[in-house]
């Protein structure tokens, strides 16, 4: 099994460029189902992304992945389609449940596995399954997989979500841009990577309307026989590198290929605990910081602080004179990194649902074992700034979302090495 070992401790300077998003990237592949021809941009060479593929091609359409341009191409000739997503796809990437919308909506039936648990909380489905309901499908629980069904097409109507997912409102959407008159969805989730998914909607047709949580759907033929959509920036891992730089530049860090205004809060945030951001027209400058400040702060669906962000936070937060506290509001088990910074020396203890972390505090490199995505790249932050040497275990939860990550933080003068 592969590993991380990470030298503590290396100031850090230069150039980060950030790739496309992973999370915008997955409900664009399900919407393909809805489309013929499609060139997706900009996509990050990450498993996730490979696995939905893996899925699309299992259900009958072709991906051809160019690694060197970063693209896919899919192409989809709507013949010999199996409207069916099989468990071992689905449970190693919750996202292939958002192809349940699109075929759904398209083909008027689907068998999908349920995604079962995850690391960070029970993560349901049931807020999918209300609103394909509210819609007309009709929906049973058999054997491990959802069997949905609408034999006379998906009916638009109102749906108001009990509460925030942005899953839930993914599929929705998708379902929603095929079924019959119009769709209005409220209390949506409104993350940047819903906004990118109804704007590659749009090219194919939809009218869509976005006011407040409010989202309007109506169906309209496609337009266009080819598609060709650019995936918006990686906000998570844009954030990563910003608190990266706050916790290890010695002089600047750029990070490049991005849009300051998407992150307003999380610089907003970073900023009220000292850390130095300059913000240009498509990149921020992190500049060396000193004298960081605590803060309390909870995890909200967008525009608040993003709980993909979370774990990182809590490594800058061990830096900062004073006691923090992070409230995770959105998942019921996501500080799983915490037990592995406390054996590097960090001091967090967990209250409920609120880390309170005392700092600043030494941390010393350790052996140590990612447990998902965002925990595992917490761990890389604390092994930079660690004493000695850092290992990290089990990082295939890594290779899951972060494209390129020993590559781009060598590039600005980590000693990173994978063996
Ligand atoms: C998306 O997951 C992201 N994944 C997650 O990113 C992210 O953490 C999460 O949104 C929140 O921002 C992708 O975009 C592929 P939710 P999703 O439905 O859609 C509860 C990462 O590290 N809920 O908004 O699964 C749920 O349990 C990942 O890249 C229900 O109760 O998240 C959670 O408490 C991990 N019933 C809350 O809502 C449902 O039917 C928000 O989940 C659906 C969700």
């Amino acid at each position: 099994m592969q590993k991380l070992i990470i030298k503590g401790k290396k100031a850090l300077s230069g150039k980060i460029s950030i790739s496309g998003s992973k999370n915008a990237t997955l409900p664009i592949l399900a919407a393909t189902i809805l489309t013929k021809n499609v060139l997706v941009k900009n996509i990050p060479l990450v498993k996730d992304i490979f696995t939905m593929c893996e899925l699309l091609n299992f259900i009958g359409l072709k991906t051809i992945i160019n690694k060197k341009k970063n693209t896919i191409e899919i192409k989809n000739n709507e013949k010999n389609i199996k409207t069916f997503a099989p468990y071992k796809l689905v449970k190693t990437m919750r996202a292939g449940v958002l192809v349940l919308g699109s075929l759904l909506t398209k083909y008027g039936n689907a068998k999908i596995s349920l995604p079962g648990g995850c690391a960070i909380g029970t993560r349901p489905v049931d807020l999918h399954l209300f609103a394909l309901k509210k819609l007309g499908a009709k929906i049973k629980i058999k054997d491990g997989y959802i069997l949905a069904e609408a034999k006379k097409g998906l009916k638009g109507t109102i749906i108001n979500f009990p509460s925030i997912s942005v899953g839930a409102t993914e599929n929705a959407l998708l379902a929603a841009t095929n079924a019959k008159g119009k769709t209005v969805l409220k209390n949506c989730a409104i993350e940047p990577e819903i906004k990118d998914l109804i704007a590659f909607l749009k090219k194919k047709g939809s009218i869509i309307n976005l006011k407040g949580r409010t989202i309007t759907i109506i169906k309209r033929k496609s337009i266009l026989s080819r598609i060709i959509h650019n995936v918006m920036f990686d906000r998570i891992e844009l954030g990563t590198y910003m608190i990266a730089g706050a916790l290890a530049a010695k002089n600047n860090i750029t990070i490049d290929k991005i849009n300051p205004k998407i992150v307003k809060n999380e610089i907003k945030v970073l900023s009220k605990i000292g850390v130095r951001i300059i913000e240009k027209k498509s990149s921020v400058i992190i500049k060396k910081t000193r004298n960081l400040k605590k803060i309390i702060i909870t995890t909200k669906p967008y525009p608040g602080f993003p709980t993909d962000l979370q774990a990182q936070l809590m490594i800058l937060l061990t830096q900062v004179n004073g006691v923090s506290k992070i409230k995770e509001d959105i998942f019921e088990n996501r500080f799983m990194h915490v037990p592995e910074l406390k054996r590097m020396g960090a001091q967090i203890k967990i209250k409920n649902r609120t880390a309170i972390i005392t700092g600043p505090t030494k941390l010393s490199g350790a052996e140590v074992m990612a447990t998902d995505l965002r925990a595992s790249v917490s761990l890389v932050l604390a092994g930079l700034i660690a004493n000695n040497k850092t290992i990290i275990n089990r990082i295939y939860h890594l290779d899951r979302g972060y494209e390129f990550l020993e590559e781009k933080l060598k590039n600005c003068k980590a000693e990173i090495r994978r063996v």
